[in-house]
């Protein structure tokens, strides 16, 4: 039996498709970003985005599998389908909007949705849903998906991913920058010079922030820190919160909802009696706290240019200027690139990537025993 290259897609040679999709869905669980990008001779570079709202009904059952951690596989197997389709569905309408065809895209990286990261255990294991094939059979282009486990077969944590992309389109020759990535769990990554790309998870971003404000006022985040401004920070609380071992962990290591969620939030509040506002305030500050603390390990002063739906909280962003007065703090708008859209431009610069057969170098990051070519080619 002989294997088409990949590289030629059906035969079709990958330069007369001018286009790559990326997908991604983050442990906020807010929306599917999907963004349409292009290699031209200004590098890989976005042309358009989307981000699709995650139907209310669809997102709650994602939520009770990741706090409940326990599905019956019917169920799982119909969300695995469900979400694949409001991925298809999100492709489509970005391709109408824009007036292009299938045809003219070589590729979708689809990260989907990780509904348990376990890199630690005796038998690792991370898992994404979001059928593949059928995100390949409703919009008739090849889907690349499952990016992490081959990484983690290599012995690597699986995550974060976006380090090496951070490092091929933002890495300065002499120059040390850290691209901090606040979605629902914070990575920063640092680049100096052209050296492999290092980073790691500090910890919650916004994920602590939105499970509290959602608790006690049904709000999905807390929009323009309304909520964490009518608070103070409890410096007992945010001692008790600083002091779980993950945060002295040193590098490769990764976290997820499966750790830091309501139930461990509950325990530490178990010995305070405070009112819900210093709460939200006091977990604000922590992710603060533990993401500059971790920057300040890795660079006494550099440029800082951060990315995800926490560029968008103002007191958050204040607070990370405060505590690092010598780091010059902006977001990746000032590298041309849409702060909520790196990472979904990332997935589409990794189906490229595995597209291309590339290795991904990203072993110094999850501590894999060697660079590997990531995701695999669903063709419709
Ligand atoms: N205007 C805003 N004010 C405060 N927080 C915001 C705002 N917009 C987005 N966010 C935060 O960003 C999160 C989404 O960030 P995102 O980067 O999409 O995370 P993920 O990758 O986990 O999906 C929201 O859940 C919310 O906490
Ligand atoms: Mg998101």
């Amino acid at each position: 039996m002989s294997f088409k290259p990949l590289s030629h897609l059906g035969n079709r040679p990958v330069n007369t498709k001018p286009y790559y999709i990326g997908l991604m869905s983050g442990t906020s669980l807010d929306a599917i970003d999907v963004a349409l990008c292009q290699r031209n001779e200004l590098g890989f570079v976005q042309k358009a985005g989307v981000a699709i709202d995650l139907a209310p009904s669809l997102r709650q059952q994602l939520l009770t599998i990741c706090n409940e951690k326990k599905v019956t596989l019917q169920t799982l197997g119909e969300i695995d389908h469900q979400f694949a389709l409001a991925c298809a569905q999100a492709v489509n309408d970005l391709l109408k909007n824009e007036n292009i065809k299938a045809s003219e895209v070589t590729a979708i990286g689809s990260h989907g949705q990780t509904i348990y990261h376990s890199p630690e255990t005796q038998y690792p294991f991370t898992q994404q849903i979001g059928d593949a094939n059928l995100i390949a059979a409703k919009t008739q282009i090849a889907c690349v998906a499952d990016f992490r486990r081959m990484d983690m077969a290599y012995g690597g944590q699986g995550a974060p991913l976006v380090p090496a992309f951070h490092q091929a389109l933002f890495a300065k020759h002499s120059t040390q920058r850290v691209i901090l990535n606040i979605g629902g769990i914070a990575n920063i990554s640092i680049l100096d010079g052209l050296e492999q790309a290092f980073g790691y998870d500090t910890g919650p971003g916004n994920m602590l922030m939105d499970a509290w404000i959602n608790l006690h006022h049904q709000q999905p985040f807390d929009k323009s820190a309304w909520f964490a401004t009518a608070g103070t920070v409890n410096l007992d609380l945010l001692t008790s919160l600083l002091d779980d071992p993950y945060f002295a962990l040193k590098a490769p290591k990764s976290t997820g909802r499966e750790k830091f969620n309501l139930t461990w939030l509950a325990q530490k509040l178990m010995t305070h009696d405070l009112i819900t506002e210093d709460v939200q305030r006091t977990l604000l500050e922590f992710t603060a706290v533990t993401i500059c603390d971790q920057i300040k390990q890795q660079s006494d002063a550099c440029d800082v240019y951060v990315c995800g739906g926490g560029a968008l909280n103002p007191l958050l962003m204040q607070r990370l200027n405060d505590l690092m007065p010598n780091h010059i703090i902006q977001t990746t708008e000032a590298l041309a690139i849409n702060p909520m859209y790196v990472e979904a431009v990332a997935f589409a610069w990794l189906a490229e990537q595995r597209i291309l057969e590339k290795t991904v170098p990203l072993k110094a990051v999850t501590g894999a025993n060697r660079d590997a070519i990531l995701g695999c080619v669903y063709l419709p």
